[in-house]
């Protein structure tokens, strides 16, 4: 996950574990890639061989892969991105109020994956899409919408924070359904 602060203690983030995108960087390691991996926070080990970038905000991980794009052929965009954050970071925690409730304005983060799909030196772009109900029908949109070759479609409420997972790959040529699997699998699959 990203995750947006909203004072020193506080903040704007989501249940991703990072686990399917640990899979990938070991998986693709292990094909023989020299893999960098941009990664928000999260309770996992830096794999072994993988050059690892920590990051905690959206707009430090899009500042980190456009830092590690020169020489990549693939860039698989697997992180659950907060698309919102903050307008505003309070330095000093935010103390209770006792009369009213406080507020939060929110400002669009950047996305990442489209930013990097739209350049004219794009590597092959895989995108990621977590939907909560209509998983092929939105995924779809979002493959057309952000011009990707190649999406990987699950359902969030069973893949974010598991350890197996149940995929659809979705490219010009159609959908190519893969049965549950635990998620260093998938990451080979
Ligand atoms: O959040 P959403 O389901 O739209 O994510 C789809 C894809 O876009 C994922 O591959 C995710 O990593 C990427 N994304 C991004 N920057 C964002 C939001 C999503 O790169 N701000």
């Amino acid at each position: 996950p990203t995750f947006e602060p909203i004072d020193p203690v506080r903040g704007i983030t989501n249940i991703s574990s990072g686990k399917m995108g640990y899979a990938l960087a070991r998986a693709c390691r292990d094909a023989g890639a020299e893999v960098t991996l941009v990664s928000g926070p999260t309770a996992l080990t830096e794999p072994v061989g993988v050059h690892t970038l920590a990051v905690r905000q959206a707009r430090e991980m899009l500042a980190a892969v456009e830092q590690s794009l020169a020489g990549q052929d693939v860039f698989i965009s697997v992180a659950a991105v907060a698309d919102y954050r903050p307008a505003e970071y309070h330095e000093h925690k935010i103390k209770k109020q006792h009369e009213g409730v406080p507020t939060l304005s929110l400002l669009e983060n950047p996305d990442i994956l489209a930013t990097i799909a739209a350049r004219p030196d794009a590597p092959f772009c895989v995108g990621f899409a977590a939907e909560s109900r209509n998983v092929l029908e939105f995924a779809e949109a979002k493959r057309q919408r952000k011009k990707l070759p190649l999406l990987v479609a699950n359902l969030a409420q069973t893949a974010m924070g598991a350890d197996d997972n149940e995929i659809v790959l979705l490219d010009d040529a159609g959908q190519h359904p893969m049965p549950r699997m635990e998620k260093s699998e998938v990451a080979w699959a």
